[in-house]
């Protein structure tokens, strides 16, 4: 093979590899705001201490409840504008300082805004030995 045919491999390949990477940025932006997400890697969370006589346990990014022979936990991170939910046991709400909004703590759901989206549910394992609960965040 001549020097010029293999310059002008090279010059293809780099070219390929350019309209690639324009073409990603191009249309990485429409796929973003059409809803698509890369994945995120699951985070498993190890409780070794059991929840309270009341039946929760906080955390500082979920809320971990567990009464009525029902587990579950909730993400802090409310829905508005991402400030941490703080839990009100005397009311059974849960209630964002930042703008008030308030949510269901078994259902996860918005009772009163400004936020519209309900809280994440995150799966809860229990166990009977160490770690009792393992939470996936
Ligand atoms: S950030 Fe929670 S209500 Fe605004």
């Amino acid at each position: 093979m001549n020097k010029t045919v293999q310059t002008r491999q090279k010059s293809y390949s780099r070219r390929a590899f350019l309209t690639f990477l324009g073409t990603l940025a191009f249309f990485y932006p429409v796929l973003q705001f059409a809803g698509f997400k890369i994945p995120k890697k699951p985070t498993y969370v190890n409780i070794n201490k059991p929840v309270t006589t009341s039946g929760f346990l906080v955390t500082t990014d979920f809320i971990l409840f567990d009464r009525d022979n029902k587990h579950w936990a909730l993400s802090r991170k409310c829905t508005h504008l991402g400030c941490k939910l703080n839990y009100h046991e005397d009311r059974d709400i849960l209630e964002c300082p930042c703008h008030q909004s308030r949510f269901n703590v078994e259902t996860g759901e918005v009772m009163k805004g400004p936020a519209k989206k309900s809280l994440t549910f995150l799966p809860v394992e229990k166990r009977e030995d160490d770690p009792l609960y393992v939470v996936t965040t």
